[in-house]
C-alpha cells in the first residue's frame, strides 16, 4: 500500500511540470476546466435534453393532430382545407402524396439528441409507419406517414423541435474563462518574477558573480526571503573581508619582526651557526610572502567574459617555457563568465604542480550547458588516494624531503581550491590515464 503510494507520488512528480509558473497555472486552470466541464455536462444533459424533448413532443403532437384531421376532413382533390389549417394554425407544411411505399430509413446522424427524441415521441403518438429525416434540409425536418390510401409528407421548422441556441451558452462560458485566464496569467507573471529574480541572485552570488540591482520585491513572504538573502550575503562578505584584513595584518606584523631578525643576523656576521639561522629566516620570509599573497586572495576582481581557449593555450605556452612537453585543447563555447585572472591562477597552480612533478602535461578544457571543466594531466608520480584530501591543506607538501629548496610553499592547491569554490565550483584530484595525477577544476556556468 505504501509502496503504491510512493510510486504514485513519483509518477505524479514526473508528469507534472517542474516550474513554479506552470504549476501555479495548472492549479488555476485545472479546477476551472473541471468546473466548466461539469456545468456544461449537467446543462446539456438536463436542461437542453429536457427542452429538446418537450419541443419534440409538441411537434409530434401537432403532427398527430394533422393525422387525425386527415381522417376527419372531407377528402377533396388537393386537401386545401387540411393544408390551410396545418399551415395557419400549426406552422406545418403538409402535402398528400400517392400511397407509394416509404423510402428506406436514411443514415442516422452520429450524435443527435433531436433525431432520437423526435423519433421516440412520434413513435409514441402515431401508430402508422413513419419515416423521419432530420438531416437532409438545414432548417426543416421532414416526416412522412403512411396512411391507408396516401402518404402524408410534413415539413416542420427545425427550431420548433430543437433547443438550438445552446451553443451561445458554451460560447459565453469559454469566452469568459479565456478572459479570466488571461487576467490570471498576467497577475501570476508579476507574482512569480520576484521569486525568479531571487533565485537568479542567489545563484549568481554562489558563483562569485556580481549581484547587481537586485531589490526585494513582490509578495511579503518573497520580500522577506529576499531581505534575508541580502543580509546573509552582507554577512558573508563582511566575514571574508574580516578574514582577509586579519591575515594581512598578522603577516605584515610578522614581516616587520622578520626584517628586524635579518638585520640583527647581519650584525652577527658570517659564521656556520648564523648560516643555518639565515636559511630558516629566509624560508620563513618566503612562506610569509606566499601567505600574504594568499590572504590578499580575492582583490574584488569582477567576473567578465573570458576566452577559456586562449587561457588554456597561454598556460600551455608557460608550461613549455618551463621545460615540459605540453599539449592543450578546448571543446565547447569558449567564452565563459568568470574572474579571468583568478581562474588563470587557479589552473596555473595545477599546471605548475604538473610541470614540477612530471615531464609531460596535457591541459583539456570542456564546456557544456552546465559545467566548465579544465583537467590537468601529467605522467609523474601522482598522489596516493589517501593523501588527496590532505594536500589541499595550506603549507602542506608531500615531497618535503625531496626538494625543500624548490621554492614551493604548499599553498598552490589551497589557493586553487579557494578560487574554484569562490566560483561555486571545486577542484578534484584523480588518477590520470597518462600515469600521474589528474587535477580537474569544475565550475558551474
Ligand atoms: N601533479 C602532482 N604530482 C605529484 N604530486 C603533486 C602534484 N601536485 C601536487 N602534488 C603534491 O601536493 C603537494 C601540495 O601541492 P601544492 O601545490 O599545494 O604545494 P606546492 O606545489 O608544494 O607549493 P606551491 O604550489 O605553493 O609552490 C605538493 O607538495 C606535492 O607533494
Ligand atoms: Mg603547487
Amino acid at each position: 500500500m505504501r509502496d503504491a503510494n510512493t510510486r504514485f507520488a513519483a509518477w505524479f512528480n514526473r508528469v507534472t511540470p517542474k516550474g513554479l509558473y506552470p504549476r501555479s497555472l495548472l492549479i488555476i486552470v485545472t479546477p476551472m476546466v473541471i468546473l466548466q466541464s461539469v456545468v456544461a455536462f449537467v446543462f446539456m444533459e438536463r436542461h437542453y435534453n429536457t427542452v429538446t424533448r418537450r419541443l419534440s413532443a409538441a411537434v409530434s403532437q401537432d403532427i398527430s393532430a394533422v393525422v387525425a384531421l386527415y381522417d376527419l376532413l372531407p377528402k377533396d382533390r388537393d386537401f386545401t382545407e387540411l393544408r390551410r389549417v396545418a399551415w395557419r394554425n400549426l406552422a406545418l407544411n403538409v402535402t398528400v402524396l400517392p400511397p407509394d411505399p416509404l423510402p428506406p430509413p436514411g443514415p442516422k446522424p452520429f450524435f443527435s439528441v433531436l433525431d432520437s427524441s423526435l423519433s421516440r415521441e412520434i413513435g409514441r403518438r402515431i401508430q402508422q409507419p413513419v419515416w423521419i429525416d432530420t438531416v437532409g434540409r438545414s432548417n426543416l425536418i421532414e416526416v412522412r406517414i403512411k396512411m391507408d390510401d396516401a402518404v402524408l409528407r410534413i415539413f416542420a421548422p427545425r427550431n420548433a423541435a430543437y433547443a438550438s441556441n445552446s451553443h451561445i451558452f458554451i460560447l459565453w462560458m469559454v469566452g469568459t474563462s479565456l478572459v479570466l485566464l488571461t487576467v490570471a496569467i498576467l497577475f501570476l507573471r508579476n507574482q512569480i518574477r520576484p521569486i525568479e529574480n531571487l533565485a537568479d541572485a542567489a545563484e549568481a552570488f554562489g558563483k562569485g558573480r556580481d549581484v547587481e540591482n537586485f531589490r526585494p520585491r513582490g509578495a511579503r513572504e518573497v520580500r522577506r526571503a529576499a531581505i534575508a538573502f541580502l543580509e546573509m550575503k552582507r554577512r558573508i562578505e563582511r566575514q571574508i573581508e574580516q578574514r582577509t584584513t586579519m591575515l594581512a595584518g598578522v603577516s605584515h606584523d610578522m614581516r616587520t619582526i622578520l626584517t628586524r631578525f635579518k638585520l640583527e643576523l647581519a650584525f652577527l656576521g658570517e659564521g656556520p651557526e648564523t648560516e643555518a639561522l639565515k636559511k630558516d629566516v629566509d624560508e620563513l620570509a618566503g612562506m610569509l610572502e606566499a601567505y600574504l599573497a594568499f590572504a590578499r586572495g580575492d582583490p574584488g576582481e569582477q567576473t567578465a567574459l573570458t576566452d577559456m581557449a586562449a587561457l588554456v593555450e597561454d598556460l600551455r605556452l608557460n608550461a613549455e617555457r618551463d621545460g615540459a612537453i605540453a599539449e592543450a585543447s578546448f571543446m565547447g563555447p569558449p567564452l565563459v563568465e568568470v574572474k579571468g585572472d583568478q581562474l588563470k591562477r587557479c589552473v596555473g597552480n595545477l599546471v605548475n604542480n604538473a610541470v614540477r612533478h612530471a615531464s609531460r602535461v596535457a591541459i583539456t578544457g570542456t564546456r557544456d550547458a552546465r559545467w566548465l571543466m579544465v583537467s590537468v594531466d601529467d605522467d609523474g608520480p601522482g598522489i596516493p588516494e589517501e593523501k588527496r584530501e590532505e594536500v589541499f591543506r595550506p603549507f602542506l607538501r608531500l615531497d618535503d624531503a625531496r626538494n625543500q629548496d624548490d621554492g614551493g610553499s604548499g599553498l598552490g592547491l589551497s589557493i586553487a581550491r579557494d578560487i574554484a569554490r569562490a566560483h561555486g565550483g571545486e577542484v578534484i584530484l584523480a588518477d590520470s590515464p597518462m600515469g600521474g595525477l589528474r587535477a580537474t577544476v569544475r565550475i558551474p556556468v
